[in-house]
């Protein structure tokens, strides 16, 4: 999916994947985990900045990425309008380089957005951007889909990706928006040191 295809569904207004508030999982996340460690975090794929908010409400610096213009423009007026310290800007996550590795990247909703064939990509891509001892923080969506996007994972193909470079913490069920409940799974890694 190019960049073509994402700014056309923005400048139609469709945006089916937006729910209009931060993932609840992340929410939860951060309601009970107040003295994470680091203070940067970037949003890959963040769509109009919901989630990159709920970050920035939590104190973090918050770097949000997307590959659609209109997306980052969308979520430099949520920041602005919010008051949320966050910098939006045009990428292609899988391909550009970091401005510096971060200490927590968010993941939600850009895995199954992709290729299935660009996901050695994306695993790269994380290594790329979170430092070393860094944490990776994924909702992943757990849904049998292979007519995508959304296309679907499982927790073993997870697992048989992000493992060998990643120590994995803690996953679980999260809460979810009411038409995804059951079908995510949040998976907290720590890069190598
Ligand atoms: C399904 S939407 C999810 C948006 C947001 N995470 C949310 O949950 O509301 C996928 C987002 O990833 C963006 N995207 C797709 N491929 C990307 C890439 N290679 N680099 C950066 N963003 C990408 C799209 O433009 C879109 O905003």
């Amino acid at each position: 999916m190019n960049q073509n295809y994402w700014e056309s569904l923005y400048q139609a207004g469709d945006l089916r994947w937006d729910k209009g508030a931060p993932s609840p999982g992340l929410v939860d996340f951060l309601a009970t985990h107040k003295h994470l460690p680091g203070n940067t975090v970037c949003v890959p794929g963040g769509g109009t900045g919901h989630d990159a908010g709920e970050w920035a409400r939590a104190g973090f610096r918050v770097y949000g990425y997307d590959l659609a213009p209109t997306a980052v423009r969308l979520s430099r007026a949520r920041a602005d309008s919010n008051g949320w310290q966050a910098q939006f800007r045009v990428i292609d996550f899988l391909r550009a380089d970091p401005p510096f590795q971060f200490d927590w990247l968010f993941e939600h909703t850009l895995f199954c957005a992709i290729q299935p064939e660009e996901r050695e990509l994306y695993v790269r891509a994380v290594q790329r951007w979170v430092k070393p001892g860094g944490y990776y923080l994924a909702v992943n969506y757990l849904i049998p889909d292979t007519d995508g996007p959304p296309f679907g994972t499982t927790r073993a193909e997870i697992l048989q990706r992000f493992s060998p470079h990643f120590h994995l913490l803690e996953d679980w069920v999260p809460r979810s928006y009411p038409n995804r409940t059951g079908l995510e799974r949040i998976f907290h890694w720590q890069a190598s040191p």
